[in-house]
């Protein structure tokens, strides 16, 4: 066995929010040199009473470490930090590991910048909540030129154990973590949507509680058959076709507008699924809603 004490591992956190402050908080419990840098001072005093060493400038925190975590509200406040304090040129064998929300545009574009100025560029998206980072419920998207992932391998651990490499296409976190936020964000607006009716309605909340707990074990299951289905070319076969949904649906939505509810949503719903009879899908299953929403070249 090797006795020699293994050199503390540096790495510099650029933005201090909710997500930025656990990162650097995470890598600090974890035993790395924590650089840190935030536009409010605040946010890096809290840090530097964990052990973080505060750098008075964006550019500090590029020059204390090889590789740099950004994450920040938008793309466009760091291509403003960027462009403000002149850092171009300190980009050079810099690692720029990404974790902000962007749109496709932006992650493509800002890769560019950071190779230009002959930086390298991980670009990831977090799909967890800052308390979660460095444990086992910690979910990591991280694309990137193999040798750099690589090299950002013993620090994305430190965030998650088990973070998903998804190669080198630098879109990809984007593309993926945003269809799953596209499923979480309708789910919980259309949990919120029920939850709103049983209280116009006069149904406790413990009970819609108690019986969305039981649902959600259907719930499991059937997304992973429709996701089968999809991937294995099935989506005719069905023991409930869009038109038996699209029926349990209005009765959802007469139930709703009854209840005197706002049927925004259900109105969305409901033109869904008449997109789909319209397209000829009516009697196929539901998991053939995947061709109204993005039809297969044929
Ligand atoms: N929080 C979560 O649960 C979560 C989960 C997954 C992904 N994310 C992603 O993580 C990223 C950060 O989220 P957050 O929750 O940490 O946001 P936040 O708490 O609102 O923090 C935003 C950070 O951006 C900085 N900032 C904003 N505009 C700036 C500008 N023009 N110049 C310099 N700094 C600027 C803020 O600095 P100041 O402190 O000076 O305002 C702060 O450090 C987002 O892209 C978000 O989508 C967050």
């Amino acid at each position: 066995m090797n006795d020699t004490p293994q050199p503390t591992q540096g790495v510099s956190v650029i933005g201090l929010g909710s997500m930025g402050a656990g990162l650097a908080q995470t890598f600090l419990e974890s035993g790395c040199r924590v650089s840190v840098w935030n536009r409010s001072r605040d946010k890096v005093e809290a840090l530097v009473s964990q052990g973080a060493i505060a750098c008075d400038t964006p550019g500090e925190a590029l020059d204390a470490n090889a590789h740099v975590v950004v994450c920040l509200s938008t793309y466009s406040a760091w291509r403003e930090i960027v462009e403000e304090h002149g850092l171009t040129a300190q980009l050079r064998d810099t690692c720029i590991i990404q974790l902000t929300t962007g749109t496709l545009d932006e992650v493509g574009e800002h890769a560019a910048m950071i190779r230009e100025g002959g930086g390298l560029i991980a670009d990831g998206a977090l799909m967890c909540f800052p308390r979660q980072l460095g444990t086992s419920d910690a979910s990591l998207l991280v694309s990137g030129d193999p040798a750099v992932l690589d090299s950002c391998d013993p620090l994305l651990r430190k965030l998650a154990p088990a973070w998903t490499n998804l190669g080198e296409d630098i879109t990809k976190p984007t593309v993926l973590s945003r269809s799953l936020t596209a499923g979480i964000v309708t789910s919980l607006v259309g949990y919120m949507n029920g939850l709103a009716m049983c209280r116009a309605g006069g149904i406790s909340i413990d009970l819609y509680m108690q019986h969305t707990a039981k649902a959600n074990a259907i719930l499991r299951a059937e997304k992973d058959r429709l996701a089968e289905a999809v991937r294995d070319g099935e989506t005719e076969d069905t023991q409930a076709s869009i038109e038996t949904w699209a029926e349990a649906h209005d009765s959802v939505h007469s139930v709703a507008g009854t209840l005197g509810t706002d049927l925004v949503l259900q109105d969305a719903v409901r033109a869904v699924f008449q997109d789909g009879q319209r397209v000829g899908l009516g009697e196929h299953d539901l998991s053939a809603l995947v061709e109204v929403f993005a039809p297969s070249a044929e």
